[in-house]
């Protein structure tokens, strides 16, 4: 399953999706940090930070952070764990990647969700964050993730959601779809930087809901799948490898 129908006004083929996404995220990556930070009101790194722990990530845990992106996920793992030293980070884009390696001594993997570069059962906690939206397919990605999940491994995957009420949508798609573009151009005069904001709130608007992702997660053989919220905007996906 497709995490959301075709975005026709981007590419037109399977094939072309992470192309496209790809040189968006080079484009992007310089202005990132900062579009993140004032966009979700400085709140990012507490609450990456936050959720990790709450749902159990440990010192002592072998971490791998999908879609590391510029390393906001994995620099407040390193945090909870004491060292970089057990934490991989992956992603497809150079442009995130590089920014991410000024800022932790992890190792860094360029590479997919949906074709793992590692050994079956290499890890103790699993992260993506944000990124669900950007994969071909659920159930390859999360076939991977069980794969390289030890048994008794736990994956953690955060998205933004649209939120179910009709005010809270409209709510959504005004700020998402109009105003935080418009900012990202105002503030960094940068067109690809508004355009990846752009593409941030088209595949989010598109994404299929939730019952799909927390079926998909169970297609694969993942138990304890669950959905917390924050804020009624904020998804906490969490599975556990059997
Ligand atoms: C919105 S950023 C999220 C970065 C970071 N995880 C965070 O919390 O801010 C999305 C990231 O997903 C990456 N990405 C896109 N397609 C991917 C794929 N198929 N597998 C893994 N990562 C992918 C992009 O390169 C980008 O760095």
């Amino acid at each position: 399953m497709q995490p959301h129908p075709m975005l026709k006004a981007h590419y037109t083929t399977a094939d072309a999706k992470p192309v496209f996404i790809d040189g968006l995220f080079d484009q992007g990556a310089p202005h990132y940090d900062a579009i993140v930070d004032w966009g979700f009101l400085r709140s990012g790194a507490t609450y990456r930070r936050w959720v990790q722990r709450h749902h159990g990530l440990r010192p002592g845990h072998h971490l791998l952070d999908v879609a590391c992106g510029t390393g906001l996920v994995a620099v407040e793992a390193e945090k909870i764990l004491g060292s970089a030293a057990h934490i991989t980070c992956l992603d497809p884009s150079a442009g995130m990647l590089a920014v991410a390696r000024t800022k932790l001594a992890a190792r860094f993997v360029q590479g997919r969700a949906e074709a793992l570069p590692f050994a079956d059962a290499s890890f103790d906690f699993l992260t993506m964050g944000y990124a669900l939206r950007h994969v071909t397919d659920l159930e390859t990605t999360f076939r991977e993730y069980h794969r390289v999940l030890k048994p008794g491994g736990k994956l953690l995957i955060l998205e933004v959601t649209k939120p179910a009420s009709h005010a809270g949508a409209m709510v959504f798609d005004l700020y998402f779809g109009r105003i935080y573009p418009f900012l990202t151009r105002l503030f960094t005069r940068s067109g690809a930087a508004r355009d990846m904001m752009r593409y941030y709130w088209e595949s989010m608007d598109a994404c299929v809901p939730p019952a799909a992702v927390l079926g998909a997660l169970r297609s694969v053989g993942l138990v304890d799948v669950q959905r917390a919220t924050a804020l009624g905007l904020f998804s906490e996906y969490t599975a556990v490898k059997p």
